[in-house]
């Protein structure tokens, strides 16, 4: 596939869990006519069993060897929009391999909004703790420097997932949309 959307030839979305970076990034494929890929549904067909499961099985190490694996062989391609896992980014060499490879636009959410996302949710093994908000806490004021690093920050509170892709399509297509000449 030939890619075209601006000048990037690939859009890697970064972010916390719950940010949106799936459902936001499929959209968007969808609307700029990039292949959709998430680096943990790579890991789970690959390995075939859920993230939860290869956590308990194998830990929370091996899991980031596969994502590192799975980034590297995914971006060998162009016209790629890739969700990353939340704590992809924390490995020095995977965010400059990601930064070197597309535009990385970071998806930012209050800790308030996060926690409204996941505090049901079963299936984010790194919250599996006594206390989960604290942990989603911790977590969140560890990598927040790591993902403001990205080529483009885009807020998502109380906005829907079309409007963040419309966000999105501004930052990477601005001849499209509203001209920013500042
Ligand atoms: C993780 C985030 C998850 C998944 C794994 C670890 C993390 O992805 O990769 O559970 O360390 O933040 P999402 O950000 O898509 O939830």
């Amino acid at each position: 596939m030939e890619a075209r959307s601006g000048e990037c030839n690939n859009i890697i979305l970064i972010g916390f869990m719950g940010t949106g970076k799936t459902t936001v990034g499929k959209l968007l494929a969808q609307r700029i006519g990039y292949r959709f890929v998430d680096t943990d549904q790579v890991i789970e067909q690959e390995v075939g069993l859920s993230i939860p499961e290869i956590f308990l099985k194998y830990g929370e190490q091996h899991f980031r060897q596969l994502e590192k694996q799975v980034i590297r062989k995914v971006l060998t391609r162009t016209g790629i929009v890739l969700a990353t896992g939340g704590g992809a980014v924390m490995d020095p060499a995977n965010f400059s391999f990601l930064m070197e490879n597309g535009c990385v636009i970071a998806l930012d959410a209050s800790e308030n909004t996060l926690w409204e996302r996941l505090k049901a949710a079963k299936d984010r093994p790194m919250l599996f703790s006594d206390n989960p908000r604290e942990k989603m806490k911790s977590l969140l004021e560890m990598r927040r420097p790591v993902y403001y690093k990205a080529h483009f920050v885009v807020p998502v509170d109380g906005k829907s997932p079309q409007e963040v892709v419309d966000d999105i399509i501004a930052i990477i297509e601005p001849q499209g949309g509203d001209e920013h000449t500042e």
